[in-house]
């Protein structure tokens, strides 16, 4: 290989010589030792509008051939870098392939500026982990950050400098496919969790193993109406700062390098040409130092939305409100230099944006060495690494959540001889990842997965007997099921692999009804006349209502979409060589139409009593509240117990902090690993507040029968909430802390604060 790029080389010497003279024999921006504040100033008096305008441009390479490859759309790209109209591109992946196009970029161009080569890596690059809401129900922020570091540490190896992720939308709302690749309902934990994530993905960006991360989608995409993907959101400025901004918000603070646009409108005006959302909070109160890149297209979207009349209006509006680059929809390459030209946008803003851009090419080495990052030979070994995959399967284990365990039926016991396996989906690879593994590629990572049929049979050998009990389509017939019930009839234990197909989780994939389909309660109404011990594993991109299985099975575990070592890690878990620690970021719905619920909603202003008689309450008729299990929840094989709450002070100035004390107790026979909640609730104040919102966690592992004394610190900050106007307020007056291991189950204490 090494012979060809030399041999290329020395073919393109002439031209390269030339497009040297063109800027000068030795410019201060290619000067290593000049600091890249010096560079940026120095290339930037260089650049013409249309090479700046070609720094916020950003196009789709092209999925499958790739944009080194020979149709006249690629070749006409390919004319665009050499043109230096092209200042990242999108899927275009791989060492070879990054490599081949950064060339033209770096050898053919007048100024030679590297490309940014940018990709969705979700939840891994090759080495699948757990989907990120999966991920984010472990509460192990250490391994979340992990996770993040071997996904940007294989990516970085295959010539990517960029992931879009992590998305840091929070939302209610399972019917949206989306859900998937947040945190889950809690703004505080999904802050702390998007923080992580955006560690793990960047670390210091000074070497070749981390790339930048994307804080999406900017802002309150997670509130699109009914979870219809693309919809309008109607948010307030209230909500929108207690409630979705804090993601964002930590990320950002972070060190996130960019943010992304979302396709959503904010106060009837579409977020990429919002200033409110982009100049005046982004980039003046949070002094966001990266740069902000368009959702798909969403530049030109605002003419759909009615907001923009055509190209030229959209790429006006978008850069005015603050927004930069220009993912794949041309309209900043195509307008502005003219618009640049009539005054209409001013050099200055254009500047800002194009500086912050080249400040991460420089920052990543880019200049000094453009194919830093496309190694082959680091990419053939740290793809699907031993390593790597054993991180996955930690990940998937500690991302799995036991919702029920009647009979304590798990761990499997040790003397069974014969498990029972049904389900379709337990032996399809196809079925088992998401959208967002990069499907359209061409190079999943597919025939490396382990199924759930695949790890038990590691597991257990022979003692596994498999039978499918649904259709493709998760419907069922008298065979299939008539073929379950008679290999379930002779087992010790039958495990029932249902849910939804992992294709209907990403982008794209809104469903109006995210339920257990009737084909598979039929099939498990069947298995339970069985009288066999019944385990659902229940595989979904979301939280299902599981509400009519519920009572059919006597253990249910959800599964999520867990990744490449998904089979191995649901045999770790049902083995009990793992025992369950994670517990759910978001609520199981109890029917449909209860959708949106959440735990933090406010009181009303008539609350259902906890007693539940009487009229004229906020409540369903026919049926409960609460969701089926809430967030927060997660069943382990041993048993918990929770006293002695104490706080420092019941009465406390706004400038001390609380001490919350609270023994736990690991009161079954096993070891294991208890994630500590600690939720406050502010009683009165001039905005209402939830009945309880996650302010503090802690992972603990405790020995059979151990006791921990834990100790948590509130401070103001905890116990402040955001006016309107995005400034925090701490008022005085009385306030509960609770602390417990879900977020319906817990220990209370009043305190005032003076
Ligand atoms: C659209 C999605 O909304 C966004 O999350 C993603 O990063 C881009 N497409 C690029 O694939």
């Amino acid at each position: 290989m090494k012979k060809i790029f030399f041999g290329i080389s020395l073919f393109l010497a002439p031209f390269l010589l030339s497009a040297q003279q063109k800027t000068n024999e030795h410019p201060l921006y290619k000067n290593k030792n000049a600091s890249i504040q010096d560079r940026i100033t120095d290339l930037l008096k260089r650049m013409t509008i249309e090479e700046k305008a070609g720094q916020l441009n950003q196009l789709n390479g092209g999925s499958f051939t790739g944009p080194a490859g020979n149709d006249a759309g690629q070749k006409a790209k390919m004319q665009m870098v050499r043109d230096g109209k092209v200042g990242s591109f999108l899927n275009v992946i791989g060492a070879a392939e990054t490599k081949a196009v950064q060339k033209i970029a770096v050898e053919e161009s007048r100024l030679g500026i590297p490309i940014l080569f940018a990709f969705d890596v979700i939840h891994g690059y090759k080495t699948i982990f757990p989907i990120p809401l999966a991920e984010a129900c472990s509460w192990d922020l250490p391994q979340i950050e992990k996770n993040a570091a071997v996904a940007a540490k294989e990516a970085a190896a295959a010539g990517l400098h960029w992931t879009f992720a992590p998305m840091c939308d929070i939302s209610n709302d399972p019917r949206w496919g989306r859900v998937m690749e947040g945190a889950g309902e809690d703004p505080y934990y999904g802050s702390v969790v998007a923080a992580a994530r955006v560690k793990g993905l960047q670390g210091n960006l000074n070497d070749d193993t981390h790339i930048l991360s994307t804080v999406k989608h900017y802002a309150a995409y997670g509130a699109v109406e009914a979870g219809r993907e693309y919809n309008n959101v109607d948010v307030s400025r209230f909500s929108l700062w207690n409630k979705y901004l804090p993601p964002y918000k930590a990320a950002v603070d972070a060190g996130a390098a960019t943010v992304m646009n979302a396709f959503n409108v904010f106060e009837g005006v579409p977020a990429s040409g919002n200033k409110y959302l982009v100049t005046d909070v982004l980039l003046n109160k949070w002094k966001f130092k990266g740069f902000v890149v368009s959702d798909w297209s969403s530049f030109s979207e605002m003419i759909q939305h009615g907001y923009a009349k055509d190209g030229e209006d959209a790429a006006l509006k978008a850069i005015s409100a603050g927004s930069m680059m220009d993912m794949e929809s041309k309209v900043v390459i195509e307008n502005l230099p003219a618009l640049i030209l009539e005054g209409k946008i001013s050099i200055q803003q254009v500047d800002d944006a194009v500086k912050r851009i080249l400040y991460y090419k420089f920052k990543l080495g880019l200049f000094d060495n453009p194919y830093k990052f496309s190694d082959e030979q680091r990419e053939a070994v740290t793809e699907l690494s031993k390593e790597n995959k054993a991180e996955a399967r930690k990940a998937a284990a500690g991302s799995i959540v036991l919702l029920k365990n009647d009979n304590q039926v798990l761990p499997i016991n040790p003397s069974a001889k014969k498990i029972a396996l049904v389900g379709r989906y337990a032996k399809s690879k196809e079925d088992m990842f998401d959208f967002w593994i990069g499907y359209w590629t061409g190079k999943p990572s597919v025939d490396d997965a382990v199924t759930i049929y695949d790890g038990l049979k590691n597991k257990y050998g022979n003692a596994i007997e498999y039978s499918e009990g649904y259709n493709a389509d998760a419907t069922t017939n008298d065979e299939l099921i008539k073929a379950a019930v008679q290999s379930a009839s002779n087992a010790d234990i039958v495990l029932v692999n249902i849910g939804i197909s992992g294709k209907m989780a990403g982008e794209d994939r809104a469903l109006a009804f995210p339920e257990i389909s009737e084909g598979q309660v039929e099939l498990l109404k069947a298995l339970q006349k069985t009288g066999k011990p019944l385990v659902a594993l229940v595989s979904s991109g979301r939280p299902l209502v599981l509400t009519k299985i519920q009572p059919l099975v006597s253990s249910i575990v959800q599964c999520w979409i867990l990744g490449i070592e998904t089979g191995n890690a649901v045999a770790d878990v049902l083995s009990g060589d793992v025992n369950p620690t994670a517990k759910t970021v978001m609520s199981f719905p109890y029917a449909i139409g209860q959708i949106p619920v959440y735990y933090n909603h406010f009181n009303t202003s008539r609350p259902l009593p906890t007693d539940k008689e009487g009229n004229w309450f906020s409540r369903y008729r026919d049926i409960p509240n609460a969701p089926l299990y809430p967030f927060g929840f997660g069943l382990s094989y041993t048993n918990y117990k929770y006293d002695n709450l104490r706080i420092s002070n019941t009465s406390i100035q706004k400038t001390d902090k609380l001490i919350v004390k609270v023994n736990v107790t690991n009161t079954g026979k096993i070891d294991g690993e208890e994630v500590v909640q600690l939720y406050i609730r502010d009683i009165t104040a001039s905005l209402i507040r939830p009945v309880k919102e996650l302010k503090s966690f802690q992972k603990i592992k405790l020995k059979a029968g151990e006791m921990k004394e834990l100790s948590f610190l509130l401070s103001a900050k905890d116990l402040s909430f955001y006016d309107a106007n995005g400034d925090l307020h701490l008022e005085p007056g009385a306030f509960k802390v609770f602390v417990g291991g879900d977020s319906e189950h817990l220990l209370e204490k009043d305190f005032t604060v003076q």
